[in-house]
């Protein structure tokens, strides 16, 4: 790990709805998701609505300008902060193993399935998957979180849900045992922010692990950046996910144009840039 640059991914294109909220939040929305996201096109016709859990209530109006955001999160407290974040989301508080999860363009898990146990998770699993066009799971980028995500990855790549993101493939995951895939966001801290974590500093570097499953063809990859990039002069290392294997790729100087485009490479962004499956 370690690289000397941080290559957070672009912000989103913007859907043209004047966004009220608070610098801090809007840059939260701008790193999250979009290398999750830009592949992604709304159904046609008319959109159900995406379903999110709380946390990802940063986000919501960000995803296609969602024509409705239903939330579902068992916390009082966390409902409370959710409606000040996202007030036109429809906040229901409940348990994620008990309430019913409707039919939606997108349904996102954030940070909620690794808190519950395995046989609750495999149920909550079952009924996302069943209401969600495409599949969002995000956990945090630990070999705990990364667990997780593969888990669901596997089971639900077997019951037929095509990748969209991260894997360029399908196969079985190549990443080694004891290691795990994750990637990083930089976002910035506002100052009550700093206050709860205790710290100092005015960003924090979030590591997540996540999957994206569609039901239906989507364009993949030919290749993940799965580590951050190491710059040194007249060389970038890339390790970088094929989908069959991990590989660790120097590209040198003499190698212009690719180069060029290692230089420009991000963690957590495809390799090499715009090749598509
Ligand atoms: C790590 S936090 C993530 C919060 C939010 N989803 C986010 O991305 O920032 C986990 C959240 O899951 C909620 N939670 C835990 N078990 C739950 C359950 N069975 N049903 C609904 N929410 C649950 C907790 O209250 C907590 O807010």
């Amino acid at each position: 790990m370690g690289g000397r640059k941080n290559s957070a991914p672009k912000a989103p294109r913007a859907t043209g709805r004047r966004d009220a909220s608070p610098p801090w939040l809007r840059s939260q929305r701008r790193s999250a998701f979009p290398a999750i996201l830009g592949s992604l096109e709304p159904a046609k016709g008319d959109p159900a609505s995406p379903v999110f859990s709380a946390g990802a209530a940063a986000n919501g109006p960000y995803f296609f300008g969602a024509a409705a955001v239903e939330l579902i999160e068992s916390s009082v407290a966390m409902v409370a902060a959710g409606r000040e974040l996202l007030p036109e989301g429809v906040w229901r508080r409940g348990s994620l193993g008990e309430s019913a999860i409707p039919a939606a363009d997108l349904v996102i898990a954030n940070y909620a399935l690794g808190e519950l146990r395995e046989g609750d998770r495999e149920r909550v699993v079952e009924r996302a998957w069943k209401a969600a066009r495409v599949l969002v799971v995000v956990e945090a980028g630990s070999s705990a979180g990364f667990a997780v995500v593969r888990g669901i990855r596997d089971r639900l790549l077997g019951e037929g849900a095509r990748m969209i993101a991260p894997c360029p493939g399908e196969a079985s995951c190549p990443v080694a045992e004891g290691d795990w895939c994750h990637f990083g966001a930089r976002l910035e801290r506002s100052a009550l922010h700093r206050q709860a974590k205790q710290g100092t500093l005015s960003y924090e570097d979030e590591k997540y692990s996540y999957v994206v499953l569609a039901k239906g063809e989507g364009a993949r990859a030919a290749g993940r950046v799965i580590r951050r990039p190491v710059h040194q002069p007249g060389l970038v290392e890339l390790m970088v996910c094929d989908g069959a294997k991990v590989v660790r790729e120097q590209v040198r100087k003499k190698d212009k144009e690719k180069f060029r485009a290692a230089r420009h490479a991000a963690w957590g962004g495809e390799w090499p840039a715009g090749e598509r499956g």
